[in-house]
């Protein structure tokens, strides 16, 4: 048997049209939801995230402003310019593409930009939030996952939820999420001992990992969810997940890669950068 889709590509669709909506109803307050990238140096798959991100922008109507920065930009000048994108009033969000020059301090950069304008939600401000269960602003792909599984009716309260990954963007906030919707969270990483028998005791495994073929169908519970964030590429360039191919025997549903989380990450950034405008604009208007 074959596991059903988790279609992100087609709910992606489905929420642009919202955003386009929202978008309009925006433009009837005089308000123009902007967004401001950061690109610093000249990172390929980092000039494509950041191209991707303002078609994106641009397909609902949402402005956005790229600066790019050469990659031996000083702190100084990286620093003033995230200072300007918080001084302006007609920048509602600022996104600081990732990872920057090993020269720059990252985490002084994204302790920087305002919370309100914190469209991925990585200043401590928002994480903290977040934790507590009281985050507006959510980091992307997490949220994105989350999104997927609400459309699908699958439920979490309870539920035994595996996070293969820890990293600050995708696997800490992706437990937080899980926690907070009261599943049962166990976060597995490099130095968990015997993945493959904690994995299978997940209804709800998310792998973010980063490897592929690091999931295979003997690490699934028959029937399980199974979100796979990864974007690998195999031996014939072809992009691909953490997930075996045979993982699909197992599942019950499963994400695919491409079409499955990417797009819910992508679309989750407008609809941040939205909330974000209309919680300035609503400030303003007080
Ligand atoms: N680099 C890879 N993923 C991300 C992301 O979600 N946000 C930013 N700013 N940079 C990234």
């Amino acid at each position: 048997m074959s596991a059903a889709v988790l279609d992100g590509k087609a709910l992606a669709a489905r929420m642009r049209k919202d955003i386009k909506r929202e978008v309009s109803a925006l433009a009837a307050e005089g308000v123009v939801p902007t967004l401001a990238v950061v690109l610093v140096g000249d990172d390929p798959a980092s000039r494509v995230y950041v191209t991707n991100k303002e078609r994106d922008c641009e397909k609902c109507g949402i402005r956005s402003i790229e600066k790019h920065l050469p990659a031996d930009a000083s702190q100084a000048e990286l620093e003033a310019l995230v200072e300007e994108f918080n001084r302006r009033d007609d920048v509602h969000g600022i996104l600081v593409q990732l990872p920057i020059p090993k020269h720059l301090d990252e985490r002084a950069i994204l302790d920087l930009i305002d919370p309100a304008k914190d469209v991925d939600a990585f200043h401590p401000i928002n994480v903290g939030r977040m934790v507590r269960g009281d985050g507006v602003l959510l980091p992307c792909t997490p949220a994105g996952v989350m999104a997927l599984l609400d459309e699908y009716d699958i439920p979490i309260e309870g539920r035994e939820c595996v996070v293969i990954g820890r990293s600050n963007i995708v696997g800490k906030p992706m437990a937080q999420l899980l926690l907070a919707r009261n599943g049962t969270v166990t976060v597995c990483h490099s130095r968990t001992r015997d993945l493959a028998e904690v994995c299978r005791r997940a209804d709800i495994l998310v792998s973010a990992v980063g490897k592929r073929n690091i999931v295979t169908a003997d690490m699934i519970k028959p029937g399980a969810v199974v979100v796979d964030v990864a974007m690998n590429t195999d031996d014939s360039g072809r992009l691909c997940g953490d997930c075996a191919a045979d993982v699909a025997d197992a599942a019950g549903f499963l994400t695919p890669v491409p079409g499955g989380v990417g797009p819910m990450t992508r679309v989750m950034l407008l609809r941040n950068t939205i909330t974000a405008a209309r919680a300035q604009n609503a400030k303003a208007s007080k």
